[in-house]
């Protein structure tokens, strides 16, 4: 078999452990795939010259990876304008691509796709989602029996280590996030990570595989972790729940829901645990009920590992080309989604105000499942206001919306209502049904 020649574009932290473990691992990939991978051209703006390239050709025009001597380019380059033009003349001119490159694919994957599709070329994007989980292999090949109608889960690395941080050595926001942007897990702009759009960008990409959809990045509602607040998370742990960043896409007869938001987890639910820069994902399909898929969901090696896997499928001939989604389904949004609410609601400490607070809730139809409200003797500080914790039961989201507003009209609500959602991820993906049923 004649050698798959990878064409390189980035030495960032995943380009360089990417040609390492191509070096390093040659003689494996060659057994696995029956087939050498052979980096035959590395193109980087910035050169690193401390970096193994082997026999490589290096290069800091991106263009030079525009040769005969590649039959697949690898786009690790990142942001959108470039990458998108190293991809497409890659697929214009008949190469394979593999890329990690989440908001190019958000932005632009259905053209690309298109493209590639038309020219009868493979695109890899394993590593574009939750880092070195196989999640896309898993749904394409692994569920393929299924009808997939809800995925779930948390696929920021950046923003699932800064809450650990928080929840486990107490660190505060600020702490945290530069302590994940020293290790390698944040975007280069971190906003992506802490403001939940890379998050977005990722649940859009696994939502229009599992649902073979097309879905818009732009309806994916999106909220980040930076209003959250350490107090929050421990009032959230001492009624049974972690606090998460989550991903929720579901499959409904007139649309699609995809959010993204942080959210009460209860500590039943394995995700709850899933700590630090592991990222997870749940899946629920009509045979095979919910499955969970945890690992690693940021870095240079788990990420460039899931780059490699996709070169060793498409050297196997595996690695399938794309073919345009079954459907494009209408973004239904947050509006519909019916859950319970954690609410920390800073209030007077006088007669009355925990009256008028159930009062609202109760006008609306809205049942509380559990409240907290601490005595000022033991509460931290000299606050003249006592943040009262309550736990709704279910409610429509327009609803608890119209609850803080109105609750933060009241004479005895002091400031801003913090309000979270608590995700019943149990719920929302039962166990299959039984034999015959
Ligand atoms: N910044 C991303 C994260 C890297 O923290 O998850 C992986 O896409």
């Amino acid at each position: 078999m004649t050698p798959l020649r990878v064409g390189l574009a980035g030495l960032g932290t995943v380009g360089a452990t990417v040609a390492q473990l191509l070096l390093e691992n040659a003689a494996l990939f060659e057994r696995r795939a029956g087939r050498r991978l052979d980096l035959t051209r590395v193109a980087s703006r910035t050169p690193k010259p401390d970096v193994n390239l082997g026999p490589a050709t290096f290069d800091t025009d991106l263009g030079s990876l525009d040769a005969d001597d590649v039959d697949v380019v690898v786009e690790l380059i990142g942001g959108v304008t470039s990458a998108k033009e190293v991809v497409a003349t890659a697929i214009g001119a008949g190469r394979h691509v593999v890329t990690a490159n989440k908001a190019l694919l958000a932005a632009h994957g259905e053209e690309l796709f298109e493209a590639a599709s038309r020219r009868g070329v493979s695109v890899g994007f394993e590593a574009s989602v939750a880092g070195g989980i196989p999640i896309i292999n898993a749904l394409r090949t692994g569920l393929a029996a299924n009808r997939i109608d809800a995925l779930a889960g948390i696929v920021n690395g950046t923003s699932n280590y800064i809450l650990t941080a928080m929840e486990e050595e107490a660190q505060d926001f600020a702490t945290a996030l530069a302590e994940a942007q020293r290790l390698g897990y944040a975007e280069a702009d971190p906003t992506f990570d802490v403001e939940g759009i890379d998050a977005a960008q990722k649940l859009a990409i696994l939502a229009a595989l599992a649902f073979d959809a097309t879905i818009e990045f732009d309806g994916v509602h999106v909220e980040g972790i930076s209003g959250i607040d350490i107090e929050d998370i421990r009032y959230a742990r001492e009624l049974g729940f972690s606090i998460k960043h989550l991903g929720i896409a579901r499959l409904h007869e007139d649309g699609v829901e995809a959010r993204v938001h942080p959210a009460l987890v209860p500590d039943s639910v394995l995700i709850a645990k899933v700590s630090g820069v592991m990222n997870a994902v749940m899946t629920h399909g009509d045979a095979v009920g919910p499955t969970l898929y945890v690992g690693p969901g940021a870095g240079g090696p788990p990420t460039a590992s899931a780059v490699v896997a996709d070169l060793v499928e498409l050297a196997r001939g595996t690695l399938p080309v794309p073919r345009p989604a079954e459907r494009r389904l209408p973004d239904l949004g947050i509006e519909g989604v019916i859950c319970a609410h954690y609410l920390k609601i800073p209030a007077i400490d006088q007669p009355g105000v925990f009256a008028d607070v159930a009062d609202v809730l109760s006008r609306h139809d809205v049942s509380i499942e559990a409240v907290i409200q601490r005595p000022q003797a033991i509460r931290s500080g000299a606050e003249p206001w006592v943040p009262i914790i309550i736990v709704t039961d279910e409610a429509p989201e327009a609803v608890a919306r119209e609850c803080v507003s109105e609750l933060g009209r009241l004479s005895g609500v002091t400031g801003e209502i913090a309000r979270i959602r608590v995700a019943d991820l149990t719920a929302m993906m039962p166990p299959a049904p039984p034999a015959g049923a």
